[in-house]
């Protein structure tokens, strides 16, 4: 039986909305049988739809595409913190709630396949080559796990790692005797590809390092790493946990060997979605180490196990929650209809700004590299008379301003990230605070 109570108050919370910029969605969730259950058809939020370019400060456009955001209608807090967790707009929400709905009055699971060929459009790959996971480090743990190398081999990493991109490696090189090699952070992308270059040795199997790091947000030259990689026979880990949904990510113009990303990020999907690219021709590179239904080609008790399940979908396997993964199509629906290169173009003028602010300040040092191609919606900074943990505490409790500190390896440093729902004025009110602290 339809709940009242919970169908009137979910009509409220969709009556939040305003209309206009509506674009249709492209998932097959219509014609359920529950349908009586549901918001109507006009309350399916919008997804704001661009016409071709919109201008960063088209206040009417990012007006209406910051209502879209349950996280801005909390007005005890300024959310600033994106490159740790993304808030879904209502769309995304509402996609996933509707399906976690119809599987729990029909019965019916699974179906969640189908989001290995959004994602795999999305990224510029075939549907062959995405394993679905649940965050970044499981695509990461799937090649540091299963890559097959021997004791002694190497794999460079740098030294602004997130846990997520060190500890695989560190857990590899603690049980099968790898070695792990950290390659310092260059000022520029040139300097950053030299150190890596040098860091390469005869027996280094792979690089892994992060497209965009979580530290400074530095743009690390993607294509150049794997040019020089290839040229001597080694392999190519990104860690994408920031650029999807902020930047146009293409795998194969890239040429990397593996991409490990996520949707709870830039992407603004469910929590706890991820994905993995893996080329191919590398499946047999990379055994599959956690295994079960959907791993296979086929296994019985006679023979065993007659061999893997021909695509990526090797490396994941048993029950997934088919909502979460309607979520993350919703969330990819969401950024094409804002179209990827506005929002790289809005996210950036807001970092832009923001770099322009704290470089007028004197006790700030900013840790990010001005070069255009080498940054975007990430910031990162010092504050030279106060530590990082005490100035994102007072932020919080004086200014309402969520950001994140970085204590990982001693950087004593803070990282904002500014996103589509974020605010020139946002930044404004973040640069007094600094200024203030700066004179504290
Ligand atoms: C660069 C980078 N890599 C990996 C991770 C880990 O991501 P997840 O929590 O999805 O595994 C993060 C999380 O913030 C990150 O910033």
């Amino acid at each position: 039986m339809a709940n009242p109570n919970k169908a009137s108050s979910r009509r409220q919370f969709f009556k939040l909305l305003s209309g206009g910029f509506l674009a249709a969605s492209s998932l097959p969730l219509a014609g359920l049988a529950y349908e009586q259950n549901l918001p109507e058809k006009d309350q399916v939020p919008p997804i704001p739809k661009a016409p071709d370019l919109v201008a960063p400060d088209d206040m009417k456009f990012w007006s209406f595409v910051r209502e879209q955001f349950p996280i801005t209608r909390n007005n005890k807090i300024i959310y600033m913190n994106n490159g740790t967790m993304g808030p879904s707009p209502y769309y995304v929400q509402w996609v996933f709630f509707r399906k976690e709905e119809e599987v729990n009055f029909t019965g019916t699971y699974g179906g969640h396949d189908i989001a290995r060929a959004k994602v795999a459009q999305f990224i510029n790959c075939s549907e062959k080559e995405i394993s679905l996971t649940h965050n970044v480090t499981e695509g990461i743990n799937i090649i540091a796990q299963g890559l097959k190398l021997k004791r002694g081999d190497e794999v460079i990493i740098t030294n602004h790692e997130h846990a997520g991109n060190a500890i695989p490696w560190y857990t590899r090189a603690k049980r099968d005797r790898i070695v792990v090699k950290v390659a310092p952070l260059g000022k520029d992308a040139a300097e950053t590809l030299n150190n890596i270059e040098r860091t390469i040795t005869k027996k280094t199997k792979i690089i892994s390092v992060p497209h965009m790091t979580c530290t400074n947000g530095q743009i690390l030259p993607a294509k150049e790493i794997v040019r020089l990689a290839h040229s001597k026979g080694i392999l190519v880990l990104l860690d994408g946990a920031h650029p999807p949904g902020m930047f146009k990510v293409d795998v194969k113009d890239i040429g990397c060997d593996f991409y490990a990303s996520c949707g709870h990020k830039f992407l603004m999907g469910p929590k706890g979605t991820g994905f993995l690219y893996i080329k191919e021709e590398h499946f047999d590179r990379v055994e599959p180490i956690m295994t079960g239904g959907g791993s296979d080609s086929g296994w019985d008790y006679k023979t065993g196990l007659k061999g893997w399940n021909p695509t990526a979908h090797r490396y994941d396997y048993g029950t997934q929650s088919a909502a979460l993964f309607y979520g993350l199509m919703a969330s990819i629906d969401f950024v094409d209809g804002i179209g990827i290169d506005n929002i790289t173009r809005r996210d950036k003028a807001l970092a832009t700004k923001l770099m322009e602010g704290l470089s007028q300040i004197s006790q700030v040092e900013i840790l990010t590299p001005w070069e255009e191609k080498s940054r975007c919606a990430l910031v990162g900074f010092r504050l030279k008379n106060m530590p990082y943990d005490k100035f994102q505490n007072w932020l919080m409790e004086k200014y309402r301003i969520r950001i994140r500190g970085v204590g990982e390896g001693g950087l004593n440093s803070l990282r904002i990230t500014t996103h589509i729902y974020n605010t020139f004025e946002e930044v404004d009110l973040l640069l007094k605070a600094v200024k203030e602290a700066a004179s504290l």
